[in-house]
């Protein structure tokens, strides 16, 4: 029998209440499921829902409604301590290095506090001869040990973070824009990292972005977000080859291309318009208040996540799954290069 995914969620929404009237659906209706060893990418804009998305799968938020299933196990059917160990098997690493370290633990303290709440150490000098361990295979002199965050650069805060989230050898890590708040130059080296420890230890990983630049080098296969919702999800290479989703080809139309030549010549998909509210999103597809596309069906139906090809799924009324419904009113400028 065929193993069940890792993590598989279904119909998940996490809305938040903003004063006793207005609801923002951060999160509305996601479905997605993840194999043990692959790296998800998950891009959108600064909003969309990403981070809301990662804590909630983590159960630092609760969701509002829908399932997760972790190893085939759906959490609302575990028990306290089955819960307890599925959060030491999923760990987080967080958007922000210089926020998510307490500035008064030293790096001993801060790697090893996950392996003190789940004991897992026997005594004293294994917790530090395991720390020191850690901090070597994220690239980090083991003579930190006793230093304090703010003595580190963003990109070794960043590493201090990855060892943490290592620390109980976990099976499953969401890494929540790790490498956006770091300089440029030291973005590549954390990516790398976390490519090689994903390889070394079959890790499963959700990589959350909010470009797609640096997501196709770690991910097999990504999804794309928008206003709460996922709007395709695909392979990488399917996603960056023949996206199917016109704000996919929007931010794929974004990315710059290395060759002045082809750079000059190639048009830009520019997105009309505000990204709206998620407290007040448009009818239909969120989409089209900026979709190039736009029909009449697309405000009074909302797109339902379909498999369009093999793996390749969209929630668009051009590839809807009433086909006779779906015409386009206008054509868009194309987005190839030339
Ligand atoms: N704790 C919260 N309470 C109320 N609203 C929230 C909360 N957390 C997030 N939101 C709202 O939910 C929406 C999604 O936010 P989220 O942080 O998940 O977006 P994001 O895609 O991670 O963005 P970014 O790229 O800037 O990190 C936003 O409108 C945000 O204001
Ligand atoms: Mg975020």
């Amino acid at each position: 029998m065929e193993s069940p995914p890792l993590l598989k969620i279904s119909h998940l929404k996490k809305y938040f209440e903003i004063e006793r009237t207005q609801i923002l659906k951060a999160v509305d209706d996601i479905n997605l499921s993840i194999s043990s060893g692959e790296t998800l990418g998950i891009v959108g804009e600064s909003g969309c829902g990403k981070s809301t998305l990662g804590r909630t799968i983590m159960g630092l938020y609760q969701k509002t409604e829908g399932s997760i299933a972790f190893n085939g196990v759906d959490i609302d059917k575990m028990n306290t301590s089955e819960r307890f160990q599925m959060h030491r098997r999923m760990q987080m690493i967080f958007q922000d290095p210089y926020a998510s370290l307490n500035p008064r633990s030293t790096v001993l303290e801060l790697i090893a506090e996950p392996m003190d709440v789940h004991k897992t150490c026997k005594n004293n000098k294994e917790r530090r001869a395991r720390v020191e361990r850690l901090l070597e295979e994220v690239g980090l002199n083991r003579g930190f040990l006793n230093r304090y965050p703010h003595e580190f650069s963003g990109g070794q805060r960043q590493r201090i973070g990855i060892a943490r989230a290592l620390a109980l050898d976990p099976d499953f890590i969401i890494a929540d824009e790790p490498i956006s708040a770091l300089d440029v130059s030291v973005q590549a080296q954390v990516v790398d990292l976390l490519k090689r420890l994903q390889k070394e230890k079959g890790l499963t990983m959700m990589f959350i972005a909010h470009d797609l630049s640096m997501v196709k080098y770690i991910s097999s296969r990504i999804g794309v977000m928008y206003l709460g919702h996922l709007v395709e999800l695909t392979t990488s290479r399917n996603l960056y080859e023949k996206p199917l989703h016109p704000y996919t080809q929007a931010l794929l139309s974004a990315i710059p291309i290395p060759d002045p030549d082809i750079e000059e010549k190639r048009e830009r998909i520019i997105l009309k318009g505000e990204l709206p509210s998620p407290i007040n999103p448009p009818t239909g597809c969120v989409f089209r208040t900026r979709c190039p596309f736009v029909m009449a069906i697309c405000a009074k139906e909302r797109p339902n996540f379909v498999e369009v090809e093999d793996g390749h799924f969209a929630a668009c009324h051009l590839h809807s799954d009433k086909p006779g419904l779906a015409r386009p009113l206008a054509k868009a400028p194309s987005h190839e290069p030339g």
